[in-house]
């Protein structure tokens, strides 16, 4: 079979991230329809039979296709009414069509399916960090504040729930424990406090869960939630570790908050409407913090239910963070970028599961792995190495180790070099074993550069970077016997340099809003030790039969409860912070250097990173405790943002239903918004040199302060911040400065810098991008 042509596979991997339109075998569509609240005819006594009966009116018994014998009244499978007015129907085109006149009727949206950010299978090398250990002192450890976790559901019996010494449930908890297979009320306790399912929209797009197959209720069979839900807020547990790879202590970043699961994601991906009933229930149960490492939702602040439901959420003051996405280094491939939302990326940590390949001419490179097992490679004999690809850089299904491309005649007995790319990583491990090859070599594309994948293979295999990858490549091709053997080091820590912006984290500018800077942080997100389900092997093959406690998992799903749990942190110190303040606390004392004291890299090129990598750098978390400033964002703000983005009254309604908001006009651009990233955007009429942005900073430090402002310098433009100095006579006090940045020679690429505001313990400091549009 000839090489797949580039444009196919790329397609295949990226269709993934976009959002997908079901359409369902019957004619019957879910819809999300939003309504105006305050539209309710007085013949209706709430707002449930007035939706009732309006669907009622749209849906007619004669339709040909009418299967269900059930009433009108069962097309509804969700009335939201917390966070937004509205319901969840199944409806036929007519029908929606009909439902559009219905006043009330302010938007209507068909289900859209969201994905993990996590293939389960991209596991890296790593653990948690060694210095943010320093952050939990003896009085974090208990606390009121309820993290919410919407994912694939919670493992209960993992060490890292347990509750021993924890005080009483917070008495703002309103939620609770729904029972179902393989969960009954004890399984919560003082640690997970709420458990809920959400499968309304699933069903009706996928048919009936099979419970043979499936636990239809909190129960995680797959393993993600339990990972993030540990990440956030997991108990310390003592001798962790994934098969000896990462011993130590895993806990979560705030071990003292507590944990409601939402379980929205079911084998076939997480449903719109169902998401929406997640964050309008844990909005009305009490949570404080929303962790959501899932996206892919439409590109539109106001068709992106996700973006919808964490609007609705922030008004309500609950902090919400997601993950960024996993699609870098591709530029413009982040999700979740409304400016209400905590958009973080994933970044490395300093720790190294390394791996030796020697070849037959002596030479040895390295690469990671996280195999063990019986060692059938033994380290003082060489076998035959097989690639099954030419020595350019196409890939084909063959040199990918795609299923049913290796021939046992071929591989068997001998170490093969396989591609990434399609196939999960440890799908390929297996291929490699079922064709009876010994091990693996798994080499990087030009996707995935330098970055090392460790994953817990079922055979002998060994992850190398897209350079060393060649350098094999090229050898097994010039050698007619080419040999190689495989060993494995084990666990090595303070790597140099880390933290590196993962190759996979994706990448700004912010496609909605370029005068919004997204992402807004990095945080560990590679090789993530955490608690695991027991109903899957590490690898997440129904081929592995081995069973641990702990996993080791990569992507922008592990970096989202990172900063979660640090906002609850954040929030237990500081009950009466907005989420703006928070977000501005996590991202002014963020850091944008390594270990090495250099500019933060990025993995997939090796060079600087800048902030459409990294946003405002790397958290701190106990920086973040005590930030000195913060930029803080009311939610009438964020509407006033909305409104200077141009979107029509019926757009801004979505936003608009719960408290009745209007335009007031009293943002002039959008880069005024109070974000604490700062993006001057010129038109591109090239007449335009100079453009002032304004904000507003609150001094929650030492109420006498003094604060003054230190600026990077910019190529192509000068930027002036007034006043310099801003002196504090109290707390809470606000002041405001302006920056006026003018144009000395417009550029074609963005320009990077930075504002920072000292007093001499407190460095806030905000990442400043300038973009010249093109003039026309
Ligand atoms: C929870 O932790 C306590 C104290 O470390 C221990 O005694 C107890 O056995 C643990 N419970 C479970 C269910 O693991
Ligand atoms: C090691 O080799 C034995 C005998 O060939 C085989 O039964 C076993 O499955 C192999 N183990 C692994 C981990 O490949
Ligand atoms: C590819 O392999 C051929 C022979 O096997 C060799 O002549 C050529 O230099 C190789 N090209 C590269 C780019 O390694
Ligand atoms: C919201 O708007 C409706 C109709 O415009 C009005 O009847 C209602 O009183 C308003 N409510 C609030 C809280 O402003
Ligand atoms: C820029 O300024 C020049 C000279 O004043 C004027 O002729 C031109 O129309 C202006 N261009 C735009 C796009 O405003």
């Amino acid at each position: 079979m000839a090489g797949i042509p580039v444009q196919w596979w790329l397609l295949f991997l990226f269709s993934s991230y976009l959002a997908t339109t079901l359409v369902t075998s019957s004619t019957m569509k879910t819809y999300i329809i939003y309504m105006d609240k305050w539209a309710k005819p007085e013949e209706f006594s709430d707002h449930k039979q007035w939706y009732s009966s309006m669907i009622k009116s749209v849906t007619s018994r004669s339709t040909e296709k009418q299967e269900d014998a059930a009433g009108d009244g069962d097309r509804i499978i969700y009335n939201y009414q917390t966070a937004f007015h509205g319901v969840a129907a199944q409806l036929s085109e007519e029908e929606v069509e009909k439902l559009q006149e219905q006043t009330g009727v302010m938007a209507l949206f068909p289900e859209t399916v969201y994905q993990l950010h996590t293939t389960r299978s991209p596991m890296f090398l790593g653990l948690e960090r060694e210095d943010s250990t320093s952050v939990f002192s003896d009085n974090l450890f208990n606390s009121d504040v309820v993290v919410g976790v919407l994912d694939t559901g919670i493992w209960p019996e993992s060490p890292s729930f347990n509750d021993t010494g924890m005080t009483r449930i917070p008495a703002h908890w309103k939620g609770t424990c729904e029972v179902g297979r393989g969960f009954e009320k004890h399984h919560c306790n003082r640690k997970i406090v709420g458990a809920r399912v959400f499968y309304r929209g699933y069903e009706a797009a996928s048919g009936k869960i099979n419970e043979q197959v499936e636990y239809k209720s909190p129960r995680d069979q797959d393993g993600h939630g339990t990972h993030t839900a540990a990440t956030v807020a997991g108990a310390p547990v003592h001798g962790a570790n994934l098969l000896g790879y990462a011993y130590g202590t895993a806990r979560g970043m705030a071990p003292g908050a507590r944990i409601a699961a939402y379980k929205v994601c079911w084998t076939g991906g997480c449903f719109s409407s169902d998401i929406l009933s997640a964050v309008d229930r844990a909005v009305a149960d009490g949570v404080n913090v929303l962790s959501i490492s899932l996206g892919g939702g439409v590109s539109s602040y106001y068709r992106d239910s996700l973006s919808i439901g964490a609007f609705a959420a922030m008004e309500m003051g609950v902090f919400v963070s997601c993950s960024a996405g996993n699609g870098g280094p591709d530029p413009i491939s982040l999700t979740n970028v409304s400016p209400w939302v905590t958009t973080v990326g994933a970044s490395t940590m300093d720790r190294d599961f390394p791996a030796t390949i020697k070849l037959g001419t002596g030479k040895f490179v390295t690469g990671a792995s996280l195999y063990k097992g019986h060692r059938n490679i033994s380290s003082n004999r060489l076998y035959p190495l097989v690639y099954h690809g030419s020595n350019s850089s196409n890939l084909t299904p063959s040199s990918m180790c795609l299923e049913g491309t290796l021939d046992r005649h071929s591989v068997a007995g001998k170490i093969v070099i396989c591609d990434r790319g399609i196939s999960p990583r440890v799908q390929k491990g297996q291929v490699v074993k079922d064709a009876g090859g010994v091990g693996m070599i798994l080499t990087n594309t030009a996707a995935n550069g330098e970055e090392l994948v460790a994953d817990c293979h079922l055979l002998p295999a060994v992850a190398v970077g897209e350079t060393t990858g060649k350098f094999i490549k090229h050898y097994a091709a010039a050698n007619r016997n080419p040999t190689a053997t495989l060993a494995f080091l084990g666990t090595k820590l303070r790597i140099r340099p880390s933290p590196v912006v993962a190759a996979f984290s994706s990448r700004g500018p912010n496609i909605l809003s370029l005068e919004i800077l997204k992402p807004d942080m990095v945080a560990p997100g590679v090789n993530i030790l955490a608690a695991w389900t027991g109903e899957l092997g590490p690898s997440s093959l129904p081929s592995d039969h081995r069973r641990t406690k702990f996993n080791i998992l990569s992507g922008t799903s592990m970096s989202c409860p990172h900063v979660s749990g640090v906002a609850a942190l954040i929030k237990s110190r500081h009950p009466d912070w907005s989420p703006a303040a928070i977000k501005s606390a996590l991202m002014t004392t963020s850091y944008v250097h390594d270990n090495t004291q250099n500019p933060l890299k990025d993995a997939s090129t090796a060079t600087f990173s800048t902030p459409y990598d990294h946003g405002a750098g790397h958290i701190n978390p106990l920086k973040a405790l005590d930030p000195g400033l913060i930029y803080d964002i009311a939610a009438q703000d964020y509407f006033e943002f909305l409104c200077a983005q141009g979107l029509t009254s019926s757009e801004l309604m979505v936003f608009s239903k719960f408290s009745n908001r209007t335009c007031r006009h009293t943002l002039g651009n959008a880069g005024d918004l109070n974000y604490p990233a700062i993006s001057a955007v010129f038109p591109d009429n090239a007449n335009i040199t100079v453009l002032t942005l304004h904000r507003t900073v609150t001094n929650v430090g030492p109420p006498v302060s003094s604060y003054h402002v230190v600026v990077s310098p910019f190529k192509g433009a000068s930027v002036k911040v007034e006043p310099a100095r801003l002196d504090f006579t109290g707390k809470r006090k606000k002041m405001t400065y302006k920056i006026t940045f003018t144009t000395r020679y417009r550029q074609t690429a963005p320009v990077f810098g930075s504002v920072t505001w000292k007093d001499g313990v407190h460095r806030v400091r905000s990442p400043v991008v300038i973009t010249w549009l093109p003039p026309l």
